[in-house]
């Protein structure tokens, strides 16, 4: 089937029996501003971003966002093909081009949105998957996602439930709808279906054929925007006078940033708390960053929606990177359930040090860590007494490739430890005596 046209979209919406609620153009009038761009054409030397408005409406004057590329700008003017008279404002369902007061370098495929009521923006979100393929759904297939006029690499991540297999053996084939995480490489700017049924939906392709229709969710992911905007203007850097290599010189070790991921009660604190004495006696310079301590003093602040826990990874990302750049090795033990976060974790660690960040799993299954339960928390997350809690009532993203995996739930935490100091040791063996000195 193909889906190349909005209208052969809204066909199959229909035939799928999606509703379609906000889809007169007075209700898509009354959401909040999206347009996405189409293209950019140049017209007597001005740069015009072209596009049909979804919903909302947009006035020469207004503050706007392009989206996922997080650049700003003020409406100049706006113009209709084949209307002389510029207009001063453009409603829901119309194709126009906007002039821009600043230049921006704008793509096809970005969102146009107001300053103060933009589209999320992520790398993963759930999609309710209308799957038209005769062939089973499956985990790990990489397929096209349009998104607007966008068009991204996607990665189906999971298959969360199931909701109409489409085939008696339980298998997600044609026909069949099931709840996914879908992952990108790039970050996308998009609106749950809830908020936005216009800009809340998806196709996913392959090649020139439509395998699936998608209704996003997010529930249990954050808006990763905060994440990404920086706020800090005027700033510059100042070098330091002891390098990087001084400091390695005197520690007789490389630095590093040991990321301990896993459930609450999979071992991560005890293991680190362990590992950080073990290499303190043989001499490393190390330190453990443990949750539930950060929790009471940087962190504070946060609680455990999914915009916290990813405000709390990010900071303790940069702590941690902070710490490699002293000289430390620094073992980290945070539940850091989202995959994106740990990425950017990685990539703070890795401005200081190339090779220095080991993602380690410590993995141990859910029944495991429920009958644990060392402070009881799983006892009243089940109980509805806690929100959001991971494993129970909020998602946890299992690292796809870590540097190693430490599994916990069937062996003493003896064995589990020689693992984890085995590694650290192979991969920042202490010198002998400080080189050169
Ligand atoms: S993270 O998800 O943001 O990485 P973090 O590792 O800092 O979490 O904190 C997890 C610890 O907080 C758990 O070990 C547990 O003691 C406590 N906690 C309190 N509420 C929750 C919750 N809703 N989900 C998970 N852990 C929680």
């Amino acid at each position: 089937m193909d889906c190349e046209t909005e209208d052969s979209f809204e066909r199959l919406l229909d035939a799928l029996r999606i509703p379609a609620a906000g889809d007169t153009l007075s209700e898509r009038d009354a959401l909040p501003l999206r347009m996405p761009v189409e293209g950019v054409h140049y017209s007597d030397n001005r740069r015009v971003i072209a596009g049909r408005i979804e919903t909302g409406r947009v006035s020469v004057g207004d503050h706007v966002l392009f989206s996922p590329s997080n650049q700003t700008a003020r409406v100049a003017g706006i113009e209709v093909r084949d209307v002389p008279a510029p207009l001063t404002e453009a409603t829901a369902g119309r194709p126009i081009g906007l002039t821009l007061d600043t230049q921006l370098v704008i793509e096809r495929g970005e969102t146009v949105s107001h300053l103060d009521e933009p589209p999320i923006e992520t790398d993963v979100f759930r999609a309710r998957l209308y799957w038209l393929r005769r062939g089973p759904l499956e985990p790990g297939r990489r397929f096209t996602l349009r998104l607007g006029t966008a068009a991204a690499d996607v990665e189906v991540q999971s298959i969360d439930r199931v909701i109409d297999p489409g085939a008696p053996d339980g298998q997600v084939t044609g026909d069949g709808i099931a709840e996914v995480i879908l992952r990108s490489r790039t970050m996308l700017a998009l609106d749950e279906f809830e908020a936005n049924p216009r800009t809340g939906r998806c196709v996913l392709a392959d090649g020139s054929e439509v395998v699936g229709v998608g209704l996003i969710g997010m529930e249990g992911y954050p808006d990763q925007r905060a994440l990404i905007t920086g706020c800090s203007s005027n700033v510059s850097v100042i070098d330091h006078g002891v390098s990087r290599a001084a400091r390695t010189r005197r520690n007789r070790h490389a630095v590093g940033v040991i990321w301990l991921t896993g459930l609450s009660g999979a071992g991560k604190s005890t293991l680190a708390i362990e590992a950080e004495d073990h290499l303190f006696r043989k001499g490393y310079q190390v330190y453990a960053l443990d949750g539930d301590n950060v929790r009471r003093g940087l962190n504070a602040t946060l609680g455990f929606s999914p915009e916290d826990r990813a405000e709390n990874i990010r900071r303790v990302g940069e702590v941690a990177a902070l710490f490699a750049d002293a000289g430390f090795i620094v073992l980290t033990a945070f539940i850091s359930p989202y995959r994106s976060d740990r990425a950017r974790a990685r990539a703070a660690a890795e401005r200081v040090s190339p090779n220095g960040f080991h993602e380690v799993y410590v993995r141990a299954p859910l029944e495991v860590c429920e009958a644990r339960d060392p402070q009881g928390l799983y006892r009243r997350a089940r109980a509805g007494e806690i929100a959001d809690f991971t494993g129970i009532s909020a998602p946890y993203e299992p690292p796809d490739r870590p540097e190693l995996t430490v599994d916990t739930g069937d062996r003493p935490v003896e064995r589990s430890l020689q693992a984890l100091t085995d590694h650290i040791e192979r991969h920042f063996a202490l010198t002998d005596r400080e080189p050169g000195g």
